[in-house]
């Protein structure tokens, strides 16, 4: 080796290290997920970040397209697309999109004690804002459910988990835009809900990379805002589910390391 590849062999080391450093030093519970794989076609292909779980999840909800269960709120009509990172293709995998959020006061069926004081953990039976679909030959999974309401430090979110059969491939979260969240608040039945909103400047899972998870939102009448929104997303997916669950997959974490690293070194070289 002559001094310059040294050179640069030490730099990508330095770089490696650091940008892993920077990765693992807040503890296992978030990192972050490398933003840019490629792009074909039309669509973006991302790798979606990774997102904490949250303490709501609850396993064996139905597969239901409508999770509303009449409860009150703005109508979300969600088309969630799964892209499959091998080939930045809607996936020709039949995978089932799992989704869960809180109703418009901020509390999450299943925890609606907990939701009001954290210091309350009973459960009850209720299933509302919680279900499953499997994705369709267009690779699109579609729900019916209500813009979600905020509670104390989060901004408004829906969380969502991609399975391939019982293999959990992704956990992740999906933000909403700030001034739309703004002007829904002003109408009732949100002007009901007293919790402090949180900003996504502020939002601790957003700003590690949410942005990907940012919901893109079209208002079904632009003079009523209670008619609704189509909500659009796109997430990117390894199917192989080396992006499984936040902080908890080792292969995962391995996986975002390794791509790091080539990132670094492709910067660098
Ligand atoms: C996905 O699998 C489910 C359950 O086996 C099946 O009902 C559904 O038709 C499948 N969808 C596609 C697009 O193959
Ligand atoms: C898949 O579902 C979406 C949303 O319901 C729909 O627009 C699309 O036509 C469906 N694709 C197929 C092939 O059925
Ligand atoms: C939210 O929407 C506003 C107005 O359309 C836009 O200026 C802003 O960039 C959006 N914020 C994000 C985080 O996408
Ligand atoms: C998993 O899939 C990703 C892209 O989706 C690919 O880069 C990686 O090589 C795959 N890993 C295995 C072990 O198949």
């Amino acid at each position: 080796m002559h001094s310059l590849t040294i050179t640069r062999f030490l730099m990508f080391l330095l770089v490696s290290s650091i940008i892993a450093s920077t990765c693992y030093g807040h503890g296992p519970k978030r990192y972050i997920t490398p933003k840019d794989i490629v792009k074909r076609g039309s669509l973006t292909c991302i790798a979606s970040p990774s997102e904490t779980e949250g303490p709501y999840f609850v396993s064996g909800m139905p597969y239901r397209a409508d999770i509303t269960e009449s409860k009150s709120g703005f109508p979300i009509h969600l088309y969630i697309t799964i892209l499959d990172l091998a080939t930045c293709l809607p996936t020709k995998q039949n995978v089932t999109v799992e989704i869960w959020h809180c109703d418009y006061l901020g509390i999450y069926s299943h925890y609606e004690e907990a939701s009001k004081n954290y210091a309350n953990p009973k459960t009850d039976t209720n299933t509302y804002f919680r279900g499953k679909q499997f994705t369709n030959s267009s690779a699109v999974a579609y729900f019916k459910t209500i813009y979600p309401g905020w509670y104390t430090g989060r901004d408004n979110h829906i969380h969502v988990r991609i399975w391939q059969d019982s293999t959990l491939l992704l956990t992740s979260q999906f933000s909403f835009n700030d001034s739309m969240t703004d002007a829904v608040a002003k109408v009732s039945p949100y002007t009901s809900n007293t919790n402090q909103r949180t900003s996504l400047s502020t939002d601790s899972v957003f700003k590690d990379n949410g942005v990907l998870g940012m919901l893109t939102l079209k208002q079904i009448s632009s003079s009523d805002i209670s008619a609704g929104f189509y909500a659009y997303v796109e997430m990117g997916v390894s199917m192989n589910g080396t992006t499984a669950s936040e902080g908890n997959s080792l292969s995962g974490n391995v996986n975002v390391m390794v791509l790091m690293a080539l990132l670094a070194s492709f910067l660098f070289w």
